[in-house]
């Protein structure tokens, strides 16, 4: 312990300390291991060649149907095009209403914009965070196709509700868990709740090679349709991959394309990374629980400090740590202790979002279209504004545990202070 607070260890403190002394693994662990290093050194032995392509992509396919237990994946090039695939697919098309969260990183919205769609935001839960099906419910009109939840900061959202209200009004289900590998709900992994699941592989995320995403599903037509709307639209793709052979493909008279298509393919290089990660998912996911459990030790006694809620049955995977600063003048608090915090040599830490329909960016985009630019009056979604300029989200990206010990030793010390 290089951090000490005082000689009265706290309670909290003195957790901290019994935690790790359980966990007598070693604390130390590295995010990018000799398995990543050794398969992008297969990939480039292999020199690009097609004879030998789409190897990478579809170890990491299989990798992903045996984990989810699932039918198909089909990788992208990031998380945010495996959405409108999926919005594609589903045949959810220009000008058909799809439901996303107030709060959440803006790729739902944009997905739905790029599909030409019009998105329509609903609440979240003040406690969990994530989306509302009262709200959703609210939010339903004769064109509405979709709904598309987010697994915010790792939590599902609650299914059950949000599935009742997609079969009351025959609207698709597509997760966004691109926060959120491996969390569960009630006891099932999450990702085979709606038709499609998406997931990222950004730098922040659980797994990562930099960029890239998959989509996977358990709809053996659906995934077809994906594989060919993120592959060129190309002749020949079915939910698996190509089968054509090499002596049709290069006749004269070959009709390439039987759809429109986008290029949204992950490279060979991207895939090589990610399957390791996949492999080590395991450990990953573990690491992030971990340090989260650390802050978790430090917060849940704070009363000013409200962590996001964990229902029974429902299981957090924490891309962050978020929590709430609640004190009566939050908005300027927020900014008071974010500088305590670093003053005691805590790491910066990230506002949440704001929120989608907030952003100048959006509303410009949806001024010219009349029938979005009417649900956009003020508080709109009231919960969600109240929370977003209270979140504070703790990075749980700490690969040596002995950091994260003095992040929440750091976390300590700024409460007591703050307060
Ligand atoms: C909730 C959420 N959805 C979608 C995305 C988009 O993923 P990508 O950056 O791979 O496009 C992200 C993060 O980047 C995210 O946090």
């Amino acid at each position: 312990m290089k951090y000490l607070l005082d000689k009265n260890l706290c309670v909290a403190y003195k957790k901290i300390v019994l935690f790790l002394q359980k966990k007598d693994k070693s604390c130390k662990m590295k995010r990018i291991t000799s398995l990543e290093h050794q398969y992008i050194s297969e990939v480039l032995d292999n020199e690009f060649r097609t004879s030998k392509k789409s190897i990478f992509n579809q170890r990491l396919e299989h990798a992903f149907v045996e984990k989810f237990n699932i039918g198909y994946a089909i990788a992208h090039n990031n998380g945010t095009c495996t959405m409108h695939t999926a919005l594609a697919a589903l045949g959810v098309g220009a000008g058909d209403e799809v439901i996303v969260p107030a709060l959440t990183m803006g790729s739902p919205t944009l997905a739905v914009l790029h599909n030409n769609s019009v998105p329509v935001f609903a609440d979240i839960s003040p406690d969990t965070f994530t989306l509302d099906a009262a709200s959703v419910r609210r939010c339903i009109t004769p064109r509405t196709k979709a709904i598309l939840s987010v697994s915010l900061y790792g939590l599902p959202p609650d299914y059950d509700a949000l599935l009742d209200v997609c079969h009351e009004h025959n609207l698709y289900l597509i997760e966004d868990n691109a926060q959120c590998f491996s969390g569960k709900y009630k006891g099932k992994l999450v990702g085979s709740f709606g038709q499609f699941a998406s997931y990222s592989f950004q730098g922040s995320k659980h797994l990562t090679s930099g960029e890239g995403g998959m989509l996977i599903t358990c709809d053996a037509l659906l995934a077809q349709k994906a594989r060919q709307f993120c592959g060129l639209g190309f002749n020949g793709l079915t939910a698996t991959g190509s089968t054509l052979q090499r002596e049709t493909l290069q006749q004269p008279d070959f009709d390439r394309h039987i759809t429109l298509g986008y290029n949204f393919k992950m490279s060979e290089l991207c895939a090589a990374v990610a399957l390791a990660q996949v492999e080590r998912a395991d450990e990953l996911v573990e690491q992030k629980k971990t340090v989260a459990k650390l802050f978790h030790e430090v917060v849940k006694d704070c009363d000013f400090l409200v962590p996001q809620a964990q229902p029974e049955g429902y299981e957090n995977v924490y891309w962050t740590y978020a929590m709430m600063l609640k004190t009566e003048h939050s908005k300027t608090d927020w900014q008071r202790f974010r500088a305590l915090f670093l003053k005691n040599g805590g790491d910066s830490f990230y506002a949440a979002w704001k929120l989608t329909y907030n952003e100048p960016f959006f509303q410009n985009v949806v001024q010219q279209d009349p029938r979005v630019w009417q649900q956009y009056q003020k508080n709109l979604c009231p919960k969600a504004e109240f929370v977003q300029p209270r979140l504070i989200q703790l990075k749980t990206n700490y690969w040596d545990l002995a950091e994260a010990e003095q992040q929440a030793e750091i976390l300590y010390k700024t409460s007591r202070e703050f307060q």
